[in-house]
């Protein structure tokens, strides 16, 4: 059986962007309202005294957009200063990182995912349904800060559409060459919201490594991360490129991972709501950390039977309550 020793944290569930394969216009949003997220003493109680204890080393912050979250560094710098934790890293938009990069950096923050669907400006304003100044420059300049401030791995994250950013996919590729940049093709998930830009369904990563490899060869490659991708590399290239393909491949068998919302619950499964655990409101109860490690512990026993298989589901992927960006992707 596989280790769940990876949490995921969405700090909160807005978010700057609205790209229509997470949180398209027009749809109406519940968001959590702020007395129902969790505290930072909540969620730093949470980490220390109910998931170290219980195993979990590794943490990613989510969102929505994670930098949105007020005190989001002070965040940062407590979950870095506990001895247990391994491995803290974030998966960002970009937009407003650029400014805080290097405080990010400094409080304890040493990995970053940042998404980068174009290097069109304008097809990227499309995806993340802008109409105002273009967004793309920000989001370039966050991760050039990023670079700078010393974030490595640092990963760019391309959801790949058909006929829509698929033909970028050399050039992204491309950018790993003269930087050790890690870019990552996603395949699109049908999930929650995403009825993305009509129903083009998605490319699989096969097709683009064979794409990129007729460019320039691809061999193996290595990248430190906790998450489910293949890693090759374009030949002499400094960075190297991942390809995470959980519509074809299926790696659900695999899973490492539990996510916790900004709301306090916690969820063994991306695309399964079953098993799913109140933590919030148990510990506004008054319910001991001791009886929630337990609660836990019995959730991480049962976490194989919920995990969600894809690969027998097709690409039907259920119904969702909750979005990508409720749920931190
Ligand atoms: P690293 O630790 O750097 O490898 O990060 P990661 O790949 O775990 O994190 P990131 O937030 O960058 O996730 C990238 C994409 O992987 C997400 O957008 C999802 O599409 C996909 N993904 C992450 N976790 C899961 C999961 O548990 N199940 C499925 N089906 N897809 C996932
Ligand atoms: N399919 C695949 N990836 C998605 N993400 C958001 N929605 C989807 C979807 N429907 C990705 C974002 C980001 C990560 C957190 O989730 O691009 O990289
Ligand atoms: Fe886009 Fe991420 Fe915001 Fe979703 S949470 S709208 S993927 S930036």
């Amino acid at each position: 059986m596989n280790q769940v020793d990876y949490l995921r944290i969405s700090l909160i569930d807005r978010c700057n962007f609205r790209c229509q394969y997470c949180m398209p216009e027009g749809e109406e949003l519940n968001y959590i309202l702020k007395q129902q997220l969790l505290t930072n003493e909540e969620l730093l109680t949470l980490i220390k005294e109910v998931f170290i204890p219980v195993g979990f080393t590794r943490f990613r912050l989510t969102g929505g957009e994670p930098l949105l979250r007020p005190n989001v560094v002070e965040i940062v710098k407590q979950i870095a200063s506990f001895p247990e934790t391994k491995d803290l890293s974030m998966t960002t938009n970009g937009f407003v990182l650029a400014p805080m990069a290097q405080n990010l950096y400094d409080a304890g923050l040493r990995r970053i995912n940042i998404s980068l669907d174009s290097l069109d400006p304008v097809i990227f304003d499309q995806i993340i349904s802008n109409r105002g100044r273009s967004r793309w420059q920000k989001v370039w300049d966050g991760i050039q800060a990023a670079y700078e401030a010393g974030f490595d791995p640092l990963k760019l994250n391309v959801v790949v559409i058909p006929d829509v950013n698929d033909r970028e996919v050399l050039d992204l590729a491309a950018l790993t060459i003269d930087k050790d940049w890690h870019v990552r093709f996603i395949e699109f998930m049908p999930i929650g919201n995403g009825h993305l830009f009509g129903d083009r369904g998605w490319i699989s990563s096969e097709e683009l490594r064979q794409r990129i490899h007729k460019r320039w060869g691809l061999t193996e490659g290595h990248v430190s991360g906790n998450g489910p991708a293949d890693v090759f590399q374009i030949p002499g290239a400094k960075g190297t490129l991942g390809f995470i393909s959980q519509m074809s491949e299926c790696f659900c068998d695999r899973c490492n991972r539990m996510r916790l919302s900004a709301d306090g619950w916690l969820r063994p499964c991306l695309l399964n709501e079953a098993g799913q655990i109140d933590l919030k409101t148990l510990l506004r109860e008054g319910v001991s950390t001791l009886q929630l490690r337990e609660q836990v512990r019995e959730l991480l026993a049962i976490k194989p039977e919920i995990n969600f298989k894809l690969r027998d589901s097709g690409t039907n992927v259920g119904n969702y309550t909750r979005t990508m960006s409720q749920i931190g992707g």
